[in-house]
């Protein structure tokens, strides 16, 4: 959405009484409309740019959704993020189900997006169908997201047909970062954009709902965007995407570290810590806790 974020889905009037929309002090805020996927080709239509962050617990997807992100991805960048791995690689189906679960309770509004982890999808359609089932089931996800093009396109198309929203996932693609000789931007050169257009294409046509496009040279990605009609949620991939996605530490500015697409909107990390080490000196002074924070009869 370019406008302010509200609470109702893209394109939809924010309700009376909910944020973006005149105060009704005596109504209660009606619940926000559900973004579903019939909003982000609408979006996409309306040219209104579509919001997704990464987020992993309960807490941070309260805030995220408060805030009026469109779309919370449990990626399995989880694995970094998260669980202090060096790649998605380690990332287990058991292990990223609680998170979906917990932020999918969190979630209001944004449509909630998991990503099937590495060696959970590839083999056939029928393993992405078991396994997208347990994160929509077990984890209360809307829609899955998993890597690849053609090579997956019967995946997508299986779980389209048994009613599952696929996102799909091209150019860097971590999971096959081994394959990819490190994190490097892909579709550079005609041969491979073509190969990239193409599988853009095949996932369209396959019934995905959406293409994040990773690392892609930016004009590239205008042309696939001009090309489909499904709307792409670009993450280092330039300006010109329907949507923009980040990984929430990254951009609340958690890390010591960031990725050079990763803006930082925030410094969240240096105020923790500067908090941490507030408590700390109060406790050891003794100054806190003090008589408001303690019960005195
Ligand atoms: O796992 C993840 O966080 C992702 C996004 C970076 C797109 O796939």
């Amino acid at each position: 959405m370019t406008q302010s974020p509200g609470p109702a889905a893209p394109g939809t009037p924010a309700a009376p009484g909910s944020p973006g929309a005149p105060d009704s002090p005596s109504a209660p805020a009606p619940r926000p409309k559900r973004v579903r996927v019939h909003h982000l080709r609408e979006a996409k239509e309306r040219g209104e740019r579509l919001t997704m962050l990464t987020a992993y617990d309960y807490p941070t997807a309260r805030i995220l959704d408060d805030a009026g992100i469109d779309m919370l991805l449990i990626g399995d960048s989880i694995g970094n993020t998260m669980h202090g791995h060096d790649t998605t690689i380690p990332v287990t189906v058991d292990e990223i189900i609680p998170a979906v679960r917990a932020v999918s309770s969190a979630s209001r509004r944004a449509l909630v997006v998991a990503d099937l982890p590495f060696g959970s999808y590839e083999a056939s359609a029928e393993q992405a169908f078991t396994t997208a089932v347990r994160m929509l089931k077990e984890g209360g996800a809307h829609a899955v997201k998993f890597e690849g093009g053609r090579r997956v396109a019967p995946q997508v198309r299986m779980l389209t047909d048994a009613g599952i929203p696929v996102v799909g996932h091209l150019g860097f693609t971590p999971q096959s970062e081994n394959l990819l000789g490190g994190k490097r931007v892909q579709g550079r050169g005609d041969e491979a954009a073509e190969r990239l257009s193409a599988d853009a294409v095949a996932l369209q046509d396959a019934g995905a709902v959406a293409v994040v496009l990773e690392m892609v040279p930016a004009p590239l990605a205008a042309r696939v965007t001009e090309v489909l009609r499904i709307p792409t949620i670009g993450i280092g991939a330039g300006a010109a995407c329907d949507g923009q996605v980040l990984v929430w530490l990254d951009m609340a500015g958690m890390g010591d570290w960031s990725p050079r697409f990763a803006k930082q909107f925030a410094q969240l990390g240096r105020a923790l810590g500067d908090a941490a080490r507030a408590y700390a000196a109060e406790v050891r002074s003794g100054a806190f806790p003090d008589e408001a924070h303690s019960f005195l009869e």
